[in-house]
């Protein structure tokens, strides 16, 4: 006959254990969609940031734990952005993601466009400033993060290519320094003239609200 009692809770401990697994999402925060689900996450979710990868790919594997961590730090302040992650071929082809990783950012169920991500920061400061930023200041942020990190992603690219140690001071200064100064500097002269196109839109489009009224 044996322990039935424990028998019983050893099952119980499975059941908890699966039921944990449905509802936890994988590896503390970053839920893995599927075509099926993945309609619905959208519905549920203001922003949904989705990377496409394969389990093959190099710099997926090399993603993945800043990707993780940066879900978990947004899952701790409740954020409105969640991150998901999908290898399903269906949504590959709906979205018609070419290359991989990609991530690519959804705005109440619509895909708006992608970013580009090396690291820890490029997906969660990007991600936090649809919480803490308004339009227009998010809107221009965001788009610093996406330039910042792919020129990043390039330099990263070359060095690789120059094969440089790993230590040397131009792994460090290349893509933390450089690329956020040049990026800031071409932003500095950027932003005031998309401001002003922003403010004279919103000014247009207010004149024709009141003359619709009228
Ligand atoms: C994927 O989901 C969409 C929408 O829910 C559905 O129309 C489509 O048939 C699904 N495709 C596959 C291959 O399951």
């Amino acid at each position: 006959m044996g322990h039935p009692r424990n028998g019983n809770w050893g099952s119980w401990g499975v059941r908890l254990f699966q039921l944990a697994a449905l509802v936890v999402p994988v590896n503390g925060a970053v839920i893995e969609a599927s075509n099926a689900s993945f309609v619905d996450l959208l519905a549920e979710n203001e922003v949904v940031i989705t990377m496409f990868y394969r389990s093959w790919c190099g710099h997926c594997k090399r993603l993945k734990p800043e990707y993780h961590r940066a879900a978990e730090r947004l899952a701790a302040t409740k954020s409105k952005v969640l991150l998901v992650q999908t290898q399903d071929d269906a949504l590959f082809k709906q979205y018609e993601i070419k290359m991989v990783p990609s991530l690519w950012v959804f705005a109440n169920g619509k895909q708006l466009y992608q970013h580009y991500a090396w690291e820890f920061d490029d997906v969660y400061d990007f991600a936090w400033s649809f919480d803490a930023l308004h339009l227009p200041v998010g809107f221009i942020y965001r788009h610093y993060l996406r330039l910042r990190s792919l020129y990043r992603f390039g330099l990263k690219a070359a060095l690789k290519a120059m094969k440089l140690r790993a230590d040397h001071p131009l792994q460090l200064y290349l893509p933390h320094v450089l690329a956020p100064a040049l990026v800031g500097s071409v932003l500095v002269i950027v932003a005031p003239i998309a401001l002003l196109l922003y403010e004279s839109a919103k000014k247009a489009r207010k004149a024709e609200d009141k003359e619709k009224k009228s």
